[in-house]
């Protein structure tokens, strides 16, 4: 997730726009660049890092002119670097373009535009536009705009300006976020509203397939077809506490709306529709390697642990490979045995966890393959390992990891189906019915979010809001479920909770049970259900509080539970994805009725860069 801007106006237009790309660090801050149209040509300052060092060079190179566009970046393809940066150029840097999302069909593109001559500068998806708009421009930059884009798959958001057009800016949406400001004899576009709010109120939301031209003193839409487009001016009414939130009250709950995005996101360029194969070349693991793997270990630490041990059970059911799966921090203490052709996975969000780190600089050394899932494309996991499968989730501000857990679930679903092909142990056939089920999650996610105020309300509830403790059960694909559940409820609410496998309950933890108790069981339809509900009535017996996660249509389990929380039907294997989101904002709400401090509750960090 990145953030543009760009002006046209009297103002300034470094001035507004790095304004603006200040108030969009939260979607991407690892490099910048500004490019305005001045004297007849395009001048451009690129920045590696955070936005204070693009201010500085700024400062000391100032950028005049009347029109310009400016980015700050969260890197997908090509790690941050000033090359990587945007804006990005055609070969005669007389065309500028910066672009927030994934051109899923980027590298077919890159192969025909360097077959006809093209010289790229930069490994990003995006300089692919810059390059098709030149292909097709021939004066009329609206118009090239809207040729380049029949040819390009994926999500974007774009602004795009040219030295031969210093009053004009073409910008277009399709699945990333676009608005365009408008003010008095001057105009803005802008990722996100709060970009633009010192300036202005007025805005235009950007549909998909809609391509703007716009001018100081006017705009013109088409759609996809080159039909003409009126859209409803709105009037922003938010704080500009509440605008970097998009108006959710905190970023956590921010996140987790995002996550049926994210999933698309996670899948986009890996799974297309209607396909039997999982495309993971950045892995850099070859079939042979695949084939030949005899043990795949897992490390991880705190929810990404819990998004390897469901990687564990879909590799191990469906891959039929042995997966040792440990908390790095044991790891990397244990003088563990890496036989030849074991492939490691790390997890990591941050990618910079120490002991997740460690655990990789011992599997390397010990002979192990590496290939590590980890959303911040560039960070020290990524960069230390042999491959890696971005999340592609964008940047998680919440301390409390949602987004990023069912992104990494995902991940491991597309390794599972990748590599049991590759093994043989999955027919075509099965893959492209795994696919699709893991292509309808998002549609599932949207469900529970729409159904969510049933869990507002219970949230609300003394026994629930006012717990001393509480337990969480699941089995099979949903150990991990209940093992997350009790995190995100301990970590934000600051309510003791434990996670526990339910077969575990007679041995020890049903000593716990009283009428004050509450017992999240994940009770959704599958394998192990029957007992699942022998659990709740053991728990029941005991006059435990009883909140299950069940499937939608399930009436009967509502006989054995106080409250129960629905989830779609969906591919159980899959469920560890859907379950995670009303266990979130569950804890969510509990917390925020607590008066906790959500996004950033006492002692944690967002990421533990030290032992
Ligand atoms: C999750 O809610 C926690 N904030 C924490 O357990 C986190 O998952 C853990 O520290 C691992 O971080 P990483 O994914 O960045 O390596």
């Amino acid at each position: 997730m990145c953030g543009i801007v760009g002006y046209i106006g009297d103002k300034s237009p470094t001035e507004v726009i790095m304004s603006g790309l200040h108030r969009l660090e939260y979607r991407g801050y690892d490099s910048a660049g500004v490019a305005v149209v001045n004297n007849g040509g395009l001048q451009c300052i690129k920045s590696l890092g955070k936005l204070k060092i693009m201010d500085q060079k700024l400062a000391e190179q100032p950028l005049d002119g009347k029109l310009g566009i400016g980015h700050t970046r969260w890197a997908t393809h090509g790690v941050p670097s000033e090359v990587n940066s945007h804006p990005h150029f055609d070969m005669q840097k007389e065309i500028a373009v910066v672009h927030n999302g994934i051109i899923e069909n980027y590298q077919e593109l890159r192969d025909q535009l360097t077959a006809e001559g093209v010289t790229f500068r930069s490994q990003t998806d995006t300089e692919t536009i810059a390059h098709l708009v030149r292909k097709y421009y021939q004066g009329d930059l609206f118009a090239a705009v809207k040729r380049a884009l029949q040819d390009v798959t994926g999500a974007y958001a774009i602004g795009v300006i040219s030295k031969d057009n210093p009053d004009l800016i073409v910008a277009a949406r399709h699945g990333s976020p676009l608005i365009v400001g408008l003010g008095d004899d001057e105009a803005y576009i802008a990722s996100d509203v709060p970009a633009i709010m010192k300036y202005t109120r007025k805005v235009l939301y950007i549909d998909n397939g809609q391509v703007c031209e716009i001018r100081r003193d006017g705009y013109k839409i088409e759609d996809v077809h080159g039909n003409p487009v009126q859209l409803e001016v709105k009037t922003v009414d938010w704080d500009d506490a509440a605008a970097e939130k998009e108006g959710y009250p905190h970023f956590m709950l921010k996140e987790i709306h995002q996550q049926p995005d994210v999933i698309r996101n996670t899948l986009r360029g890996r799974v297309d529709e209607g396909s039997e194969e999982v495309k993971l070349p950045d892995m850099n693991i070859s079939v042979e390697e695949l084939k030949a793997c005899q043990k795949i270990v897992i490390v991880a630490c705190g929810t990404a642990w819990h998004a390897g041990m469901v990687g564990k059970y879909l590799i191990e059911k469906f891959a039929k490979v042995p997966v040792e799966l440990d908390l790095a921090s044991e790891y990397r203490y244990r003088d563990p045995i890496v036989p030849e052709h074991t492939i490691m996975i790390p997890v990591s969000q941050s990618g910079e966890t120490a002991d997740t780190l460690e655990a990789i600089r011992i599997a390397k050394r010990l002979g192990a393959k590496v290939a590590s899932i980890v959303n911040v494309v560039g960070s020290s996991v990524a960069r230390e390992s042999h491959g890696v499968v971005y999340q592609q989730a964008g940047p998680e501000i919440g301390v409390a990891s949602t987004k990023a857990y069912t992104s990494q679930c995902t991940a491991f679903a597309l390794f599972t189906i990748w590599m049991a092909e590759a093994r043989g142990v999955m027919s075509k056939a099965q893959a492209k019915e795994m696919i699709a089920h893991l292509r309808a999650i998002p549609d599932k996610l949207q469900w529970v979010i729409d159904h969510k105020q049933h869990i507002i309300d219970l949230a609300a509830l003394p026994k629930y809001r006012d717990a001393q403790s509480a337990l969480y059960l699941g089995r099979n694909y949903n150990f991990p479920s209940a093992l997350e559940g009790a995190l995100k409820l301990k970590e934000i609410s600051y309510i003791h909770a434990e996670g526990y496998a339910a077969g575990e309950m007679k041995h020890g933890p049903i000593a716990l049970v009283t009428d004050e108790l509450p017992v999240v069981c994940v009770a959704v339809e599958g394998d192990t259900y029957d007992k699942m509900v022998s659990n709740i009535q053991e728990i029941r017996a005991r006059r435990g509080i009883v909140l299950s996660v069940a499937t939608e249509g399930d009436e009967g389990i509502k006989q054995h539970s106080e409250d129960v929380i629905y989830v779609p039907s969906c591919h159980e294997p899959f469920s560890p994805i859907v379950v995670a989101v009303p266990l979130q904002l569950f804890a969510y709400y509990v917390a925020a009725n607590r008066g906790c401090d959500v996004d950033q509750p006492r002692n944690l960090a967002k990421s533990v860069t030290v032992e």
